[in-house]
């Protein structure tokens, strides 16, 4: 597991004052860009989920990033994936949420049929912040009366101590920085 772990490390590049002055940026590109490494990256997702919460119903992706591991992931587990969105995006009956960014203010959606209430769901995006993101995505289960298992990141920037705006919800993520 530990090389799996240095394999995707390997393959997140860091780009200081984007997209804004202060903010240094995970990038993720390079992860997805060699199949080795991305391939350990789910390795690794899909057995803590395996051993973790064998009673998992579906998997609810972030927009966007979280939409790049999420249906690979759910197929190794023979579970669904659904889609939280950017406002604006998804027809039919939906519930939103409004949030504020690590840089900036926006909106989430879901359709209001993407699960059932009392289905268990893991939440995924590919990095948690501030955790503005993931809270409003945990709102959006609640307003389904879905339960969420857990809050699943590749990366978690600890020092924006997004995992205690999270509480009560958990996160695991399988890099963190500072
Ligand atoms: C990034 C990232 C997370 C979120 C984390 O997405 O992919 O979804 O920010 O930040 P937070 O914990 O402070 O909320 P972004 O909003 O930049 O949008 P994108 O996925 O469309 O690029
Ligand atoms: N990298 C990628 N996405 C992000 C970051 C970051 O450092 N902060 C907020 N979203």
């Amino acid at each position: 597991a530990e090389t799996r772990r240095c394999l995707v490390e390997e393959r997140v590049r860091a780009f200081p004052d984007f997209p804004v002055p202060g903010v240094l940026f995970r990038d993720i590109t390079p992860l997805l860009k060699d199949p080795i490494a991305f391939g350990a990256a789910i390795d690794l997702l899909e057995a803590h989920l395996k051993t973790s919460y064998p009673q998992i119903d579906c998997i609810a992706g972030l927009d966007a990033r979280g939409f790049l591991f999420g249906p690979v992931l759910a197929q190794r587990l023979g579970i669904g994936f659904v889609l939280i969105r950017k406002k604006g995006k998804l027809p039919g009956l939906t519930e939103s949420v409004s949030y504020a960014l690590e840089y900036g203010q926006a909106e989430l959606e879901i359709q209001s049929d993407a699960v059932e209430p009392g289905q268990k769901v893991v939440l995924l995006d590919d990095l948690l912040a501030t955790g503005g993101t993931m809270s409003a995505a945990c709102e959006l289960m609640k307003k389904l009366k879905a339960e969420v298992l857990e809050c699943l990141v590749l990366i978690e920037l600890k020092s924006l101590k997004g995992a205690e705006k999270l509480k009560p919800f958990s996160i695991y993520s399988l890099l963190q920085y500072d």
